[in-house]
């Protein structure tokens, strides 16, 4: 992939070139920017981080606003092979577990597109229509309610879109969409999408601790339940962990009202929190649970109104288009069936690592988001006053630790968490946090290195 400013990452000692200050540039997409710290800036301001611009297109697009001089790319530690990795960046992509591996390999060779009718064709399909079934065994639903998609942002797309035109199609007065303002912006941007098309789009309200206010929502669904064409929230936050009570509103949509409800439940699959997968559709995604990349399902229960949004052969129920990939569904199937076997005991190790993360956290001083509210224990957030959430991503980063300040970068611009400033955080609180997110490989090693690092990174970061 190329960067948007173009760029050879592997461009070397290109030292002294101006350039501005590109810093979750390119840490955020990893283009082919790398991130460095520059020199003092030779007026008036603080030390900054800079990315490298290696080509002539990116140093062009840079201009000559920019400070600082250029070190040589693979100066940075994390850049050496040898530099033992602390991985908290799970709730971004988490490793593929041996079995999704092994299930991936054995199909990647197999030849025959599942929708053929010849032999090879019927083997791929009985493959795919295979992981349909352990997964619905796994979430305890028919087999025919769950379609295959490329993950989870495609399966929010079409539980937000496909469903609100379906209904508006039946009820005309159906314009309004109902969403919280924490969600990923696969939910957000899809509803906002549908603005377009005459729909009007309504905010779930937060309570003071910033999680989505249960009966206050209850109560606006109600007010407005003629024209909900579809009401949507997240099982856990992406960014603060948070348990949001999907559950109990998706049941007030489904049985007293009769609204559709979208659950994105990306962040909650095998992570404890209750959801029923009759009362909404609910997105998924392998990639979050140790399956690979580009897959994810949409469980769709019967009778909910729904229609493509993407056009084509009309592989998946008609509903999702394009060949089945079958070594991916082969691959998430067995993530899942994995997670969910190994789910209580997994939680209760997770539960015990949160544990010592919070207190290596409170020990530099960082304040923890939602600490008296119900989160999994996978994923903690942390402001650290004083601290540039980016800097402190980067001085972890060169020690070998990974972690994300969670928050969205759009276009290359990094931006405050929408989810923090929604939750009533200044932009320099928002700015100032770091999301550590575990998973199935994290160990107390994982731990003892961030311990150890983390001191030394806060005070550096709050010098800057
Ligand atoms: C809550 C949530 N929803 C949706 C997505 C998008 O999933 P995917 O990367 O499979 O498109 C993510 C990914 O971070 C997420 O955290």
């Amino acid at each position: 992939m190329t960067s948007p400013v173009g760029g050879d990452a592997r461009e070397r000692h290109i030292t002294g070139i101006p350039i501005s200050n590109f810093t979750a540039y390119g840490l955020r997409n990893s283009y082919g920017l790398r991130l460095h710290r520059t020199g003092d800036r030779p007026q008036r301001s603080r030390r900054v981080l800079v990315a490298v611009a290696p080509s002539r297109a990116a140093r062009t697009a840079c201009g000559h606003r920019g400070v600082g001089s250029i070190e040589d790319v693979d100066d940075s530690p994390s850049d050496r092979m040898d530099l033992v990795r602390h991985y908290f960046d799970h709730a971004a992509t988490t490793p593929m577990r041996d079995a999704a591996l092994t299930a991936w390999e054995t199909n990647a060779r197999r030849l025959g597109n599942p929708s053929a009718i010849h032999g090879a064709g019927r083997e791929a399909r009985s493959v795919v229509e295979e992981a349909r079934e352990t997964v619905a065994d796994a979430w305890s639903i028919p087999p025919s309610t769950i379609i295959w998609t490329s993950g989870g942002t495609e399966s929010d797309n079409l539980g937000i879109i496909g469903v609100a035109r379906a209904r508006r199609r039946k009820n005309p007065a159906a314009t309004q969409v109902m969403v919280s303002p924490i969600e990923h912006h696969g939910v957000l941007d899809a509803a906002a999408s549908l603005t377009s098309e005459g729909f009007t789009v309504i905010q779930m309200p937060l309570t003071e601790a910033g999680i989505v206010n249960y009966p206050a929502t209850a109560d606006l669904m109600r007010v407005h339940a003629d024209t909900l064409a579809v009401v949507a929230l997240m099982a856990v936050n992406n960014e603060t962990g948070i348990i949001q009570p999907a559950d109990r509103l998706a049941e007030v949509a489904h049985t007293e009202l009769g609204v559709p409800f979208h659950c994105d439940a990306v962040q909650a699959h095998g992570l404890g929190p209750a959801l029923s997968l009759q009362t909404c559709t609910a997105a998924f995604s392998a990639h979050k649970i140790g399956g690979p990349l580009g897959a994810g399902a949409l469980v769709i229960p019967p009778d909910t109104p729904i229609e493509a949004i993407s056009f084509g052969a009309g592989q998946e129920s008609r509903l999702r288009s394009g060949t089945v990939p079958v070594p991916l569904v082969a691959s998430f199937a067995e993530a899942v069936r994995e997670t969910t076997v190994t789910e209580s005991v997994e939680n209760q190790r997770i539960d015990g690592l949160a544990a010592r993360l919070e207190s290596i956290l409170t020990s530099v001083g960082a304040q923890i988001i939602g600490q008296n509210l119900a989160r999994v224990g996978a994923i903690r957030y942390a402001l650290f006053p004083g601290c540039s959430g980016q800097d402190l991503v980067v001085l972890l980063d060169a020690r070998g630790i990974h972690v994300s300040t969670g928050s969205a970068c759009t276009a290359g611009v990094p931006q405050p968490s929408h989810v923090l400033l929604a939750m009533g955080h200044s932009q320099d609180e928002a700015n100032s946090g770091l999301r550590f997110s575990m998973g199935w490989t994290t160990t107390h090693d994982d731990l003892d290195a961030l311990q150890a690092a983390l001191p030394e990174v806060v005070a550096i970061a709050r010098r800057r």
